[in-house]
């Protein structure tokens, strides 16, 4: 008998301007296999049938555009972006129509995200409550003052990058954002915000090709990733 999966919802956050990429068009609408790269990030949770809702948190500008990426799939929600990555995910949290046992929450600039991450993220949140992809550090990290003298090595193996998609049982993950937003507290990510409640996150193993486009050149490494994954012929 196959492993017990449950349904789930996704919430993209695709309302930030990629300050850092440049450029008229935010990341989130540059071409990817000729398709936009939030056209990639849906359809990778879409075409999972426990995928009971996708919530995009929008720019209104972009609209338009965004509607046009989830053209043909059932189950879209589209809410109003925020100023901060956090405020997006609340807007989503607020529109989501359906009551999924999990919530994931996935930058919608992580295109290349794959079923086997998404398919492990969603059981260990399942069964711990919380769950996120990292990774290992490669290079040795360094804490420096503001004159870039070092203050100290930080043994790396204890340390960890965090990618999405980060996985939640959803009342765990609507009480994190309640106390956040209650005490004013701005998190970088979702673990960060549960952590604060004091409950454990599980790790599971993130991967190299789930980048997050943030420089101009990731574009054409998330293309050389698609592109290596098709079934050849
Ligand atoms: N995001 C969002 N709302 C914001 C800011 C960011 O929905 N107010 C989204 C981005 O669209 C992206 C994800 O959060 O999918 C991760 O954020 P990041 O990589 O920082 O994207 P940007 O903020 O758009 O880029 P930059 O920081 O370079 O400006
Ligand atoms: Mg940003």
């Amino acid at each position: 008998m196959p492993p017990f999966f449950p349904s789930f919802a996704v919430i993209l956050p695709a309302a930030g301007s990629g300050s850092r990429v440049g450029g008229n068009v935010p990341k989130q609408y540059l071409p990817l296999l000729g398709k936009p790269v939030l056209w990639h990030s849906i359809r990778a949770f879409s075409q999972m049938e426990e995928c009971v809702e996708v919530v995009v948190a929008v720019n209104p500008e972009w609209q338009a555009v965004a509607e046009e990426c989830g053209a043909g799939i059932e189950r879209m929600t589209y809410v109003a972006g925020g100023t901060e990555r956090q405020h997006s995910i609340a807007n989503g949290l607020l529109g989501l129509r359906t009551t999924p046992e999990i919530i994931l929450v996935h930058d919608a600039a992580r295109p290349c995200v794959s079923r086997r991450l998404i398919t492990q993220v969603v059981q260990s949140a399942a069964a711990h409550g919380a769950a996120i992809p990292a990774l290992p550090i490669a290079e040795t990290v360094k804490r420096v003052d503001a004159n870039g003298a070092i203050v100290a090595t930080i043994p790396r193996h204890e340390l960890r990058t965090a990618q999405t998609p980060q996985g939640f049982r959803r009342q765990l993950l609507l009480s994190a954002y309640a106390h956040a937003t209650l005490h004013n507290i701005l998190g970088t990510d979702d673990s960060s915000l549960v952590e604060l409640l004091g409950h454990p996150v599980q790790i599971v193993e993130g991967e190299l090709a789930n980048l997050k486009i943030t420089y101009p050149d990731d574009v054409r490494k998330a293309e050389a990733i698609l592109v290596e994954r098709k079934p050849h012929p």
